[in-house]
């Protein structure tokens, strides 16, 4: 076996996992009266209200942790890009038939990114919301543009946590595993990530 996310790696990695469940249901019941019902579940109203925000800053201190402990490996390289030009055969489950990849392939890679700049969008525009009184009434763009901002960047970091625990559950088996546990096989490190591995 060989160890691939250590201790601390997977720690901050479901603070990161479940926080963001949280403010997933959350910031829906927030969305729209028909999913309001999340909230009530939640704990009620008010309290998810006052909750969520915050859970936003865990979330985003997950992720400047993340980006301290991974950011060297999700830089976009030219083997990335070769990589997302033959994302076809990844697709058909025909991995030893594409470029060798790293310890992230691109995929993973411009996930990561999502997170990123979405988490920080949402922490910019979720301050403004959480905040709204101070903004004077001249500047009201300004509100506008944070509920445009959060729910942009929101819906963008949903569309990526869906593939994320997509490709972590069912696609990459032995994937989940390895963020549990720590560790992988020599041939699941092989298959997936054969630089990585050597
Ligand atoms: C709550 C449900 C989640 C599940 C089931 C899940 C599952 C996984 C799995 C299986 C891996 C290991 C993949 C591998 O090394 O091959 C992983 C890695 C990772 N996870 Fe998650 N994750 C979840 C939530 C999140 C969230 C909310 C973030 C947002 C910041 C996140 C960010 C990452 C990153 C950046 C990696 C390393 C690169 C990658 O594999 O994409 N995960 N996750």
């Amino acid at each position: 076996m060989i160890l691939r996310y250590t201790l601390k790696e997977r720690i901050v990695h479901w603070v990161a996992g479940f926080v963001y469940v949280y403010l997933l249901l959350t910031g829906l019941a927030f969305y729209t009266p028909k999913l309001y019902w999340l909230a009530v579940a939640l704990g009620g109203g008010t309290t998810s209200r006052e909750w969520h925000p915050w859970a936003g800053l865990v979330f985003v201190a997950a992720t400047v942790f993340m980006y301290r402990m991974w950011a060297a490996d999700m830089r976009i390289t030219d083997a990335d890009r070769e990589w997302s030009r033959a994302i076809g055969r990844y697709v058909r489950n025909e991995d030893a038939h594409l470029p060798p990849v790293g310890r992230y392939n691109a995929g993973q890679k411009y996930f990561f990114w999502l997170m990123f700049l979405g988490g920080a969008l949402l922490l910019i525009s979720g301050v403004a919301m959480w905040f709204t009184a101070s903004i004077p009434w001249s500047l009201r763009w300004l509100r506008h543009a944070a509920v445009l901002v959060h729910v942009s960047a929101g819906l963008a970091t949903i569309g990526g946590f869906i593939i994320h625990v997509y490709m972590g559950t069912a696609v990459v088996r032995g994937g989940f595993t390895s963020i549990v546990r720590g560790e992988v096989s020599e041939e699941w490190a092989r298959t997936h990530h054969r630089m990585w591995k050597r």
